[in-house]
């Protein structure tokens, strides 16, 4: 399975984007997680589709999950919700035609230092998944909470436990795309 990893966060040092790339360690050599940035995609605005259509950043990532055969979001939280430029660019990337969206495999996870560790956003992610119509996998939901007891300086990584769930999610991931 070849699987289109998106991480919500821009920053350096996130701890989603180490989670996603802690998940493409965990997935290989079994699956080949290829990790789009969002970071040039600019801010959605309709003038500037209506004139100068989709731009390349927005192509580049939408083509990249379109050649996929599943999509993996992992997300941060913010204000209990998704951040804006995850939103931003699912946003821009639901105007691509054809739709890239549409029946797509599509699994969730998300990390933060607090306890609940994403479940907030990813509640808010799944209903818009839901209505672009990707088939999304609904367990194991994989929220990590403490996030710097596994990615700060000196940490060992993911715990045994959170190894498993991940595990399991790329199984069902996998089925998914299958069915
Ligand atoms: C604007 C803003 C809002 C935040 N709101 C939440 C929140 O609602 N829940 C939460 O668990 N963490 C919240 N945080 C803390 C983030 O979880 C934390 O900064 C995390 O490290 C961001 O993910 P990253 O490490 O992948 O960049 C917020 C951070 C920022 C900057």
């Amino acid at each position: 399975m070849k699987i289109c990893g998106i991480s919500g966060s821009l920053r350096a040092e996130s701890y989603n984007t180490a989670l996603l790339n802690a998940v493409r360690d965990i997935a290989a050599p079994e699956h080949d997680v290829v990790i789009a940035d969002i970071a040039d995609i600019p801010l959605y605005n309709g003038d500037v589709e209506a004139a100068e259509g989709i731009p390349a950043s927005v192509e580049r990532v939408a083509g990249m999950i379109r050649e996929a055969d599943a999509l993996l979001i992992v997300t941060p939280e913010y204000n209990a919700g998704i951040p804006g430029v995850l939103k931003n660019a699912m946003d821009w990337i639901s105007r691509v035609k054809p739709g890239v969206y549409d029946n797509k495999p599509t699994a969730m996870m998300g990390t933060s230092p607090g306890v609940l560790g994403t479940v907030r956003a990813q509640m808010q992610l799944r209903n818009q998944l839901a209505n672009l119509n990707c088939r999304t996998v609904a367990q194991p939901m994989i929220f990590v909470g403490n996030a710097g007891k596994f990615f700060d300086d000196g940490a060992s990584g993911l715990d045994d436990a959170t190894r498993g769930f991940i595990e399991k999610q790329l199984a069902a991931l996998a089925a998914l795309v299958s069915a």
